[in-house]
């Protein structure tokens, strides 16, 4: 998809909630979590015009899944179109759907969540629903990755999965704090 494409589709629809896609260096760095050199399953929320669908394909195993949840119907159309590949599923849904869109798949738990959809934008209570959703799919050990354009995911992330290391990244339009968060059994911990 052409970056004015994209711009178009941010215009009719704000939950796209950037103007560009991610830049090459930025997918690059949240994909540096990743350990390619091993099968996986991964899921994307929110993977746009398949900008890291695009990266992670390249890299993956023959044996590792890509499963993308995006709620954009044009998105999803052009997914469908670019993206010939039987590691890949792509879904029409929302992210807090995500266990009902895994449960009508033969898929066990979840390495990876790679995630760019706007948390910014959900209520306090929706956005702890897609975290622990997100938890509840992920394998013990396994990761959640968000870029994000703030901080303000930390405290709900604490909430949910107990733990988060962040890592800032200038070099994208909008720059983006990334989140790198471990499923390592927590109940998560209530910040003030
Ligand atoms: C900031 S864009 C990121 C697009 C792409 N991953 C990239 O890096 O360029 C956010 C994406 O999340 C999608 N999205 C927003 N809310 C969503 C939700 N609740 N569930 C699934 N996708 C969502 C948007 O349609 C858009 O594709």
């Amino acid at each position: 998809m052409s970056k004015i494409d994209f711009l178009k589709t941010f215009i009719k629809d704000k939950d796209v909630a950037s103007v560009t896609p991610t830049s090459k260096h930025c997918v690059k760095k949240v994909c540096s979590n990743i350990d390619f050199s091993k099968d996986f399953t991964l899921v994307e929320y929110g993977p746009g015009d398949g900008v890291f669908p695009k990266y992670i394909l390249e890299k993956m195993s023959p044996n590792s899944r890509l499963i993308l949840i995006e709620a954009n119907e044009d998105f999803v159309e052009h997914l469908k179109e670019t993206i010939n590949d039987p590691r890949v599923e792509i879904h029409n849904a929302l992210a807090g759907n995500v266990e009902s869109v895994l449960n009508s798949e033969d898929v066990g738990k979840i390495d990876y969540v790679l995630s760019g959809i706007p948390f910014s934008f959900l209520k306090k209570d929706r956005k702890r629903e897609v975290l622990q959703a997100t938890k509840n799919i992920l394998k013990d050990g396994g990761m959640f990755l968000a870029y994000q354009t703030s901080g303000h995911l930390k405290k709900p992330v604490m909430d949910v999965f107990g733990n988060y290391d962040t890592d800032f990244v200038p070099l994208n339009i909008p720059p983006y704090f990334i989140y790198k968060v471990y499923n390592n059994g927590s109940n998560g911990v209530d910040v003030i």
